[in-house]
């Protein structure tokens, strides 16, 4: 068959075959006190249970209006050209003694700190055992590295174990990596890190976990799940949850600091995080002990609304932090509800496939610090209004 000399027909014909229900779109939100405002200046607020900005640190800064502390200005270069600035070492200094680890390196964003350091660890003489449910950025960083790729059934020990009991046998001498995270941001659950960890170095396993959406919410004071446990190799966090910032962390001890500064091509290669983030991070690290009451309120309210679902008959969602999922299945159902949700004033957005599994389509409801008390019962009566339990 003669090939199509049209070079867009590929883009048209996926276009053409996108559900309607699976198409996005993308719109402006404006901040307000309340969350974000739709449209225009008379648009309705919505109170937002949607963004991952766990204590509320984002919306602080938006309503305050401050401007980012002591820095300003872009980096104008890669960190291994034009250098680090005082405020990324502070940040770094900070973190480092936050995390109890010997190295931090900063990235412009966390999707490509997962791409470059995955990428940077494994190479085509690797097996990586991956989480099923592991974010994007960490399977292209495997796609990327030409490492063999092997999915493990979601938090599911007894299954990593049977992967890497096979490929002592088969493959004694590939390197292996495991690959997971603390907060599985679309369906609220963690794994037990102390046993996946233990797991790891029963086998000699090098073990990379992304705590981008548990960091400031999650293990003792908030660092994270991984905090204390030495056979977690590389910690990724991101600064645009939690920290209500933007940018990321990659956190190691020892020898993958000398490693990664050395062979890390996504780092060396890339304007270093822009100051104005980096002050911004600093602050909010800053913040988070007057915080720590607020934060635990944070997840008690967390384990209030399962409960609450499962009083009135739904499933309890998976996990215990402020990440609950509420799957209905069907897409344009969680579409629906998502708009019956925001007509009373409340953002609550509907994840569809591809980013969740086929079928899984869920409202994924996000809380957080600041959201007013009455907004979680409105939430609630709004879904037993609109969606009977089965
Ligand atoms: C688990 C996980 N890792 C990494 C990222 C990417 O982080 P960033 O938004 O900073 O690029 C996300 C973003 O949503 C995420 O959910």
């Amino acid at each position: 068959m003669a090939r199509n000399q049209n070079p867009l027909a590929f883009a048209q014909q996926a276009l053409q075959r996108l559900p309607g229900e699976l198409w996005r779109q993308e719109r402006c939100l404006r901040p307000c006190r309340e969350g974000f405002k739709m449209g225009n200046r008379g648009g309705q607020p919505l109170v937002d249970f949607s963004s991952n900005d766990y204590l509320g640190l984002a919306q602080a800064a938006h309503i305050s209006g401050d401007a980012p502390p002591i820095a300003a200005g872009g980096s104008g270069a890669s960190p291994l050209v034009t250098g680090l600035r005082p405020i990324h070492q502070r940040l770094r200094e900070a973190l480092c003694l936050w995390l109890g680890r010997d190295q931090v390196f900063l990235f412009p964003s966390g999707f490509q700190a997962n791409v470059a350091v995955v990428a940077a660890l494994a190479d085509r003489h690797c097996l990586v055992l991956a989480d099923r449910l592991c974010h994007h950025s960490l399977v292209l960083g495997v796609r990327s590295s030409g490492a063999t790729l092997r999915r493990f059934a979601h938090n599911d020990l007894n299954d990593l174990e049977r992967h890497l009991k096979k490929v002592e046998r088969q493959h004694p001498q590939w390197r292996v990596l495991v690959v997971s995270e603390s907060l599985f941001s679309m369906e609220g659950t963690s794994p037990d890190v102390k046993a996946l960890a233990e797991l790891c170095r029963q086998f000699g396993a090098l073990l990379i976990l992304d705590e981008a959406h548990a960091l400031g919410v999650l293990g003792p004071l908030g660092r994270g799940l991984a905090w204390g446990e030495p056979h977690v190799h590389v910690v990724v966090g991101t600064f645009g949850k939690a920290l209500g910032s933007g940018g990321a962390l990659v956190a190691v001890d020892g020898v993958l600091g000398d490693y990664l500064l050395q062979f890390c091509g996504g780092y060396r290669y890339s304007t270093a995080l822009a100051p104005p983030l980096a002050a911004m991070a600093l602050k909010n690290l800053q913040c988070l002990p007057q915080l720590e009451q607020e934060r635990q309120a944070l997840l008690s309210r967390s384990r209030q609304l399962r409960q609450r679902l499962v009083d009135l008959g739904y499933p309890r969602p998976p996990g215990d932090g402020p990440v609950v999922p509420m799957v209905v299945g069907d897409g344009g159902l969680a579409l629906e509800l998502q708009q019956r949700l925001e007509h009373v004033g409340l953002l609550v957005t509907a994840i569809r496939p591809p980013t969740v599994p086929p079928g899984s389509a869920r409202l994924r409801i996000v809380l957080q610090r600041g959201q007013p008390p009455e907004a979680m019962e409105m939430l609630v009566q709004t879904l037993v209004a609109h969606h009977s339990p089965q």
